[in-house]
């Protein structure tokens, strides 16, 4: 883990947690968190696109499915003060919701959105521990904007099995930490996922889905499918029932996560495993930026 080599997930870009109420979800992102909308895609009364420096979130507007990440999204922001500023502004209009502010001190604020999705917002990342040695190397993010990392919670006894699928199927390095209740999951060059064990009950999985970018396409299809892991989300149109269908529709989807070791399906939550010869990879992403209030 001290080399300066990148696992087989390059990149993390986008959450996918529709809401049932796009005006509620527009206030909350554009105001109250200062995102942007995405200008070029989506721009219909549908699903919108929120940019969040070289991520996005979509928010499809789904009236039967609100979903809730079952965990925290961690966001960086240009400018905590402007943050906060806007907090104080805009918070009203989230009267009546589930909005609420955790804690707010020095260089970050956490707080629920108004469907109760979790989100840390941090202007410096130097105050953040690393993941592992690699993440110790990422001044260039220092200060941007953009989600870094996304914490999942987890049942207990699980962490070792989350290492051992992202290890096996993405070749994707990982540390289970040494009370051995946690697992993190290196994610290119300055992003991870976190898997962390808890005692509550977990809420039912609500399908809400990452997409990530991986070096290794073809090679990850064929793991995923030895195992049965390639999946037809019925919600879109693209398949990957075969390598060509997945070249086709330059995605594979995955809902279960298993263990190598012995086939257990332990964990669902839906991946978007997209290739970098995905057009979407690294586009330019509109974002506005500075202190505007
Ligand atoms: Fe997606």
């Amino acid at each position: 883990m001290d080399s300066l080599d990148v696992g087989g997930i390059v990149a993390l870009e986008h959450l996918n947690i529709n809401t049932n109420d796009k005006e509620l979800s527009a206030d909350f992102f554009f105001m109250v968190m200062g995102l942007t909308r995405d200008p070029y895609d989506r721009v219909g009364s549908g699903t919108m696109w929120v940019n969040c420096g070289r991520q996005q979130i979509h928010v499809p507007l789904s009236p039967e499915n609100v979903q809730v990440v079952r965990g925290t999204v961690y966001l960086a922001v240009p400018s905590i003060e402007a943050f906060r500023e806007r907090l104080f502004k805009y918070q009203e209009m989230m009267n009546g919701t589930r909005f609420a502010i955790i804690s707010d001190k020095d260089a970050s604020v956490e707080l629920y959105g108004p469907h109760g999705n979790h989100f840390h917002v941090t202007q410096n990342l130097s105050t953040i521990s690393p993941a592992h040695s690699r993440l110790e190397i990422v001044p260039f993010c220092f200060g941007s904007l953009g989600i870094y990392h996304i914490k999942f919670l987890i049942p207990p006894r699980t962490a070792a099995k989350f290492s051992r699928f992202y290890e096996h199927f993405f070749q994707a390095p990982t540390v289970v930490t040494e009370c051995g209740k946690e697992c993190k999951v290196l994610v290119g060059a300055y992003q991870w996922l976190s898997f962390v064990e808890t005692e509550d009950q977990l809420q039912e999985y609500d399908g809400h889905h990452l997409a990530i970018y991986v070096s290794d396409f073809s090679g990850c299809f064929q793991r995923l499918s030895k195992f049965g892991l390639n999946w037809k989300n019925p919600r879109f149109q693209d398949k990957c029932a075969t390598l060509e269908q997945a070249v086709q529709s330059r995605q594979i989807r995955t809902l279960h996560l298993v263990d190598p070791e012995d086939g257990e399906r332990f964990y669902e939550l839906e991946h978007e495993i997209r290739p970098i010869a995905h057009p979407s990879y690294r586009r330019a992403l509109a974002n506005r930026t500075g202190d505007f209030i």
